[in-house]
């Protein structure tokens, strides 16, 4: 594994692999949530299914959290060895000459999701391991001691998007979801190298995906705050 991340093209790969993985969360992350607007019972039995199963939670929820951490710092590494390389090799020119726009900011709209991740951890993930693990409550339900009360995820989603500071800040930072997704798919494709007969309706579906998903997270939030 050091032996792949100690060269450069290694480090794109595992750069592009470990996106690749986060966009297929974020497709199931957002399938869900889009449950939420259409049905709230299956939204609930969905999120205590994922919630409570043992390989989701004990498993694949590591997993993501990793992926998410090892994106964010070979993000920063690859940047900071760009920046290192460009001060040599361009410095007859201007940065915009050699790196669009979006490529030499690809870092701040990480970093802008990055914040996000804190808020939106803050908001739903942080609560829900408190509840879970730390008052040992694994029910799921709004009323512990009462079976008849029904699940609470529908309920605390809805209530979170009241706030129209919060729903302000998803919503910016879906835009630089997108802005991010974008670029981070051509680059990907530059990086492996990939150019055969599918490149062209792959990089298509990368278009679409970093449009409608980060488009349909904002319906979402907008969605719970005007059906207050
Ligand atoms: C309207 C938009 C969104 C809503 C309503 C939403 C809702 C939620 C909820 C309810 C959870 C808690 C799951 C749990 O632990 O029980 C969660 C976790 C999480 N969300 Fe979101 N989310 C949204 C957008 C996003 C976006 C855009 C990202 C990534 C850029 C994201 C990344 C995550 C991550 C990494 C977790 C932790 C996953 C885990 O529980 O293991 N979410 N989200």
């Amino acid at each position: 594994m050091s032996g792949i991340l100690n060269s450069s093209i290694g480090r794109k790969f595992a750069m592009a692999l470990s996106a690749l993985f986060l966009m297929i969360f974020l497709l199931q992350h957002f399938t869900i949530n889009l449950l939420s607007v259409f049905s709230e019972d299956t939204f609930n039995n969905v999120s205590h299914f994922m919630g409570t199963f043992w390989l989701i939670q004990y498993v694949l929820q590591p997993v993501l959290i990793l992926g998410v951490i090892f994106h964010f710092v070979m993000g920063f590494v690859l940047e900071i060895r760009n920046r290192n390389a460009r001060q040599i090799s361009y410095a007859k020119n201007n940065g915009s000459a050699n790196s669009s726009w979006m490529s030499r900011n690809m870092i701040w709209s990480g970093l802008a999701i990055l914040a996000f991740i804190g808020l939106h951890f803050y908001d739903f993930w942080a609560p829900e391991i408190n509840v879970k693990y730390f008052k040992g409550d694994m029910s799921g339900l709004i009323d512990p001691d009462n079976v008849n009360s029904g699940f609470r995820y529908w309920e605390e989603l809805h209530h979170k998007f009241v706030d129209i500071w919060r729903v302000v800040l998803y919503c910016i930072a879906f835009i630089f979801l997108s802005l991010h997704l974008l670029h981070g798919f051509s680059s990907a494709f530059q990086s492996t190298g990939m150019n055969n007969k599918y490149t062209k309706s792959l990089q298509g579906f990368g278009k679409a995906y970093a449009i409608i998903i980060p488009l349909g997270f904002v319906f979402i939030a907008l969605f719970h705050h005007f059906t207050h």
